[in-house]
């Protein structure tokens, strides 16, 4: 066979810094290599196989959906993309409608247009988005703009006006500082994912709230990797207490086709008519047929605790490693199955390593190690994981 890392690096555009397996195929928690070599996902397309690889009926729904259409445009009624929406608002009962596209930094893009509509509509020149330092929320110039991460908007020309994306994160006092009578809205992230893993405070949540309440400005969820249950709640927002004007939803929710979703609440979707915001390709009808059931399976009974159940586990073990290796491994943080641990030897060479021992795992900020497996990770291939980490830490 034709040696693809030679094939790709030739031809493709390196904007990644790609790993050295090429895999042919996957199914449940575990991706096959070209040399049959098995290894256990823990990246899972990054937060994006909430069901695994190769999920039976995922592929029959996208296999039959793709048998009768795989394209209409949003010119005519799509019924896939109208089923979806409803369980989607039947999970999240306080947002109205559901605006589709294909993915996550596209979500973020209509969040910051709806927002800046919502005001305009209204009559108020309300256009100013606060963001937080760290954050992470797409790489198209208005995801980019509301990004805390000046590293990733350099050399880009200008960004957005009127973003200001500075606000130290968990800092309270900061938040009710930034927001005034003229922000459009506030957006967060639940846990920033690549900022570190680190969760909303209860403290900052509660600011969240306050300046929502005294300025009016509407308040959106990044939900993108926390969302869809990854936290053991079907939002993002219910674990960290977060009251949302629109969150945005990608990732998961196309059971690994393109597929991002912004839930609305009433008074947003009232500002917006035809014409006003729109995409061809935007909640493909195999992409939502795939949405549908992983939205279904993952509101079947009992799956969400036991996500809960699995990431307390995969922490308490985390916390165990790191009580037995203080030289290497600090504080573990997460919720649900978004967890990490801080890592203060060379974590791009402990990631190799966790690779060569079949391992796939993946980095936050500059020193966490960040696990996000499939929601339905076995307890045993959580063993496995925290085996695997063990044996891979340099010896003392
Ligand atoms: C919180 C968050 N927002 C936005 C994005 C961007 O999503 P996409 O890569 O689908 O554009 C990501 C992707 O990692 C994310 O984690």
């Amino acid at each position: 066979m034709e040696n693809m890392n030679e094939l790709d690096a030739k031809t493709v555009l390196g904007v990644y810094s790609k790993a050295e397996p090429v895999f042919v195929r996957g199914k449940g928690s575990w991706l096959e290599d070209v040399d049959g070599k098995r290894y256990l996902d823990f990246v899972a397309g990054i937060a994006v196989m909430a069901l695994g690889h190769a999920d039976p009926e995922v592929s029959a729904a996208i296999a039959e959906q793709a048998a009768k259409y795989t394209q209409i445009s949003n010119l005519f009624v799509n019924p896939p993309q109208a089923k979806l929406a409803q369980k989607l608002l039947a999970a999240a009962p306080r947002f109205d409608k559901v605006f589709f596209c294909n993915s996550g930094t596209e979500a973020n893009e209509a969040q910051i247009k709806f927002a800046r509509k919502y005001w305009a509509a209204k009559g108020e020149n309300r256009t100013r988005i606060v963001s937080f330092a760290h954050s992470f929320h797409g790489r198209t110039y208005g995801g980019l703009s509301v990004t805390g991460q000046p590293k990733l908007q350099a050399g880009f020309g200008a960004m957005l006006a009127d973003c200001d994306c500075s606000v130290p994160w968990n800092d309270p006092k900061a938040l009710l500082a930034a927001v005034s009578g003229k922000t459009a809205a506030i957006l967060v992230e639940p846990i920033q994912g690549e900022g570190g893993v680190n969760p909303v405070s209860p403290e900052l949540a509660a600011a969240i709230r306050e300046a929502r309440e005294r300025t009016g400005a509407l308040v959106m969820v990044d939900d993108i990797q926390c969302g869809c249950g990854r936290l053991g709640t079907f939002l993002g927002s219910e674990a960290v207490g977060i009251e949302a004007d629109m969150e945005s939803l990608a990732k998961p929710i196309g059971g690994g086709l393109p597929l991002g979703a912004v839930l609305v609440s009433k008074a947003v979707a009232e500002c917006l008519k035809p014409g006003d915001h729109g995409t061809t390709f935007g909640g493909s009808p195999c992409a939502c047929a795939a949405g549908a059931v992983v939205v279904d399976k993952v509101l079947a009974p009992g799956f969400l605790a036991e996500v809960a159940r699995k990431g307390e586990k995969l922490r308490a073990g985390l916390r165990d490693l790191a009580a037995k290796r203080p030289d290497l491994l600090g504080a573990v943080r997460g919720i649900g199955l978004l967890d990490g641990v801080e890592y203060s030897g060379d974590l791009a060479a402990l990631l190799k390593a966790l690779r060569a021992d079949g391992l796939l795992a993946a980095r936050a900020g500059a020193n966490v190690l960040r696990l996000i497996p499939p929601l339905n990770v076995s307890d045993d291939e959580i063993g496995i994981a925290l085996e695997k980490i063990e044996k891979a830490l340099p010896s003392k």
